[in-house]
């Protein structure tokens, strides 16, 4: 039965009906939903609508339900509810008789479902700050065990300088740790209980909302009851928050396509993230990495969707504001399973190392040693960068290395360069000269890795 029949003398055209109810997909706020109803009825018996034993009936059946939801969330899904306000009240009504009625009393859907959506974007938000570390936390474990491996550094995916596998690792840590520190902060700003707007104008009962609102589990109540039932900040504030690290997750999933292709072979990842071709029986391909690119787009686009719902809203509560859910629920849900696989990935890594060295020394990456050389003998910088440049065609014409010519050849370039250079120009040298903070030099890497543990281990 719905909720709302009294005033109407026909029934709902079953499309309209199908159109309009939403429990197909806010049956995921079941919990929430009996969690609040449960405070309600507190408040409730502190202002005498409900006696002591009728808040204690109801929430016994509440409770009841509630385990029942947990064991089987799929049978909501048989009932023809409206929403899953309906659903719990009707269950309720069905388990305790016409008391159930009474749980509704200076209650709006309005700051029921605003109040159940923060309850779940918490809960979530939780998960996700999970997902992130223990991401992190791989990553560490990556870059611990690959301090000295070597690794191409590049800009416009052309050989730049040398870095280290550990490097790049450490490199993505800091992104998820912005993450973490956005999803922190979002969800610090959404910890306010609407419970007790009533529909809009704030709820007819004197309730101590500040209760209200602890006793969920929130630092405060919210301030103003026409801002409670219509803000979806929060909403928009995850998305934007799942949308920047999806962007890292993509960065990071791009980086690691390209270093796993043929042509790189620097890592391969394990059969258990990748997946064959039905015509080529050679390939194995990187499809989790994929994937992970690819729904970065549909997050954005749940967040862009969302925006556009929102932004021409007249206060307070517009039933547009059902359309917040399904994005909500398909972004946080994919930037999770992302983040995990992810990690998944990471897990199962192998590095061939031999072939990243081999890589990094071809491309003239150690060509900012020679010059920094010339730099160091007296010669300005721009003149050792032109000087630099002919060496570096003359190698190429010659195909070698840089370390590859004779001290004579060297010379030919520029008459203050002695036996000195070549230790200057090999990886290690190259590695370990930059070594300001945050810089690749090995003592740089082993602290950042450190600070990374200890900040994960004081979570
Ligand atoms: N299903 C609705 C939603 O998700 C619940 C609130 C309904 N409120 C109302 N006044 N019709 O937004």
């Amino acid at each position: 039965m719905a909720l709302w029949g009294g005033r109407f003398t026909q029934a709902a055209d079953t499309r309209f009906k199908q159109f309009n109810d939403s429990l197909r997909f806010d049956y995921r706020l079941a919990e929430q939903d009996i969690v609040g109803s449960i405070a309600w009825s507190k408040s409730l018996r502190s202002v005498g609508v409900l006696t002591a034993a009728e808040q204690k009936q109801l929430e016994l059946a509440l409770n009841e339900l509630k385990l029942s939801v947990m064991e089987d969330p799929e049978q909501i899904l048989k009932s023809d509810a409206e929403d899953i306000h309906s659903w719990v009240e009707q269950q309720l009504i069905d388990r305790v008789g016409d008391l159930g009625k009474k749980l509704h009393t200076g209650r709006s859907r309005n700051d029921q479902v605003a109040t159940d959506l923060k309850l779940w974007c918490r809960q979530q938000g939780q998960q996700l700050l999970l997902a992130l570390d223990k991401l992190q936390d791989q990553l560490v474990t990556v870059a611990s065990e690959n301090q000295t491996t070597v690794l191409p550094g590049y800009t416009h995916l052309q050989r730049a300088q040398p870095v280290t596998f550990a490097h790049w690792c450490l490199a993505y840590v800091e992104m998820f740790e912005r993450d973490y520190s956005r999803l922190s902060d979002a969800m610090n700003r959404f910890d306010t209980c609407p419970l007790g707007s009533g529909a809009l104008a704030g709820t007819a009962y004197p309730i101590d909302r500040e209760a209200l609102a602890h006793s969920l589990g929130f630092q405060r109540a919210t301030r103003n009851s026409l801002d409670s039932v219509s803000d979806r900040d929060h909403v928009m504030e995850l998305m934007s928050v799942a949308s920047v690290s999806m962007l890292h997750l993509s960065r990071m999933a791009e980086d690691l396509i390209f270093y796993n292709s043929g042509e790189s072979n620097f890592i391969e990842l394990a059969d258990t993230v990748t997946s064959g071709s039905s015509l080529m029986p050679q390939k194995k391909n990187p499809d989790a990495l994929e994937l992970i690119r690819g729904k970065t787009g549909r997050v954005y686009g749940a967040m862009a969707s969302m925006m556009m719902t929102v932004k021409a809203l007249p206060l307070a509560y517009n039933k547009d504001m059902q359309e917040d859910k399904e994005g909500l629920f398909d972004a946080l849900d994919t930037w999770f399973d992302c983040l995990e696989m992810a990690t998944l990935c990471f897990e199962g890594i192998t590095i061939n190392a031999q072939r990243t060295l081999e890589a990094a020394m071809q491309g003239y990456s150690n060509a900012t040693e020679l010059a920094d050389y010339l730099v160091a003998k007296g010669i300005p910088f721009r003149e050792a960068h032109h000087i630099v440049g002919v060496a570096v065609v003359t190698a190429i014409g010659k195909s070698c290395a840089l370390e590859e010519l004779s001290l004579d050849e060297m010379k030919a370039f520029s008459e203050v360069i002695e036996d000195d250079v070549y230790p200057i120009l090999t990886i290690e040298s190259c590695l370990e000269k930059r070594c300001a903070l945050g810089g690749v030099a090995s003592d740089q890497v082993s602290y950042a890795i450190s600070e990374a543990e200890k900040r994960l281990e004081s979570r």
